[in-house]
């Protein structure tokens, strides 16, 4: 691994899991990002989501409160914070809550539930540092917790090439020098080439600067 995976998530303090929701989900999405949680981001994850599901970067749990409802079975939260951890599944509630402490950059610990219908990664990639070759060791480390017919899908903010407006290239020049985003070569191009490397059917929309994808049928 090029660089340490750490900075990406240091940062969410309880505090900073407080204004998260605010700052990130509503404002920046909205203004500098261009892409709605409400109407686009939201929808997109309640519609992948299967009954027996693994979200990646849980931050404060947004996305699984207000989608837990299509989740019938257990839900697995994985993250490298324990804050976002801890605040993720005290908003959630449920008992059937199972926690991984991890690193999403190595390899998972094998799952005692079995393979995922669904696997979640919102926000998260643009989170890790190095290039999106260096990324993509985490769909290798996924796609093996994934059911045959199951679907990895997610959202990540794009680097430079997508034009940022003022507030995102304020935004992504800060981020990026602290090492809460490791994003700048971040392209929807590079981003759809490690997917095929490990998937039959890959699907990447843009939004804004933010590319939603999809995954299924893992392969290699
Ligand atoms: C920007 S937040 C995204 C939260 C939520 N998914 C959302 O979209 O609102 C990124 C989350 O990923 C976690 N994270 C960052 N790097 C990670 C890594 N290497 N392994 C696992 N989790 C990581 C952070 O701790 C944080 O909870």
């Amino acid at each position: 691994m090029p660089h340490s995976t750490e900075k990406g998530a240091a940062v969410y303090s309880p505090l900073m899991l407080k204004l998260y929701d605010a700052w990130v989900l509503g404002l920046s999405n909205r203004f500098a990002w261009r892409c709605p949680t409400p109407t686009v981001l939201l929808p997109f994850f309640r519609q992948h989501m299967g009954p027996r599901h693994l979200d990646v970067g849980v931050g404060t749990g947004y996305y699984l409160r207000h989608a837990a409802s299509s989740a019938q079975g257990p839900l697995t939260l994985l993250d490298l914070n324990a804050n976002s951890l801890h605040a993720a599944s005290h908003r959630l509630g449920r008992a059937d809550t199972r926690l991984i402490q991890h690193d999403v950059m190595t390899p998972l610990p094998p799952q005692p539930e079995g393979a995922f219908d669904s696997i979640s990664l919102f926000y998260l990639l643009h989170c890790l540092p190095g290039t999106l070759m260096d990324k993509g060791v985490v769909f290798q480390h996924l796609k093996t917790h994934l059911a045959p017919d199951g679907v990895i899908y997610g959202a990540t903010i794009l680097g430079d090439s997508t034009n940022h407006n003022a507030l995102g290239r304020k935004l992504m020049a800060l981020y990026n020098r602290k090492g809460i985003f490791g994003n700048r070569n971040d392209t929807q191009q590079a981003l759809e080439q490690q997917l095929c490397l490990h998937f039959r059917e890959v699907q990447v929309v843009l939004c804004g600067k933010v590319a939603l994808f999809q995954a299924r049928g893992a392969q290699g």
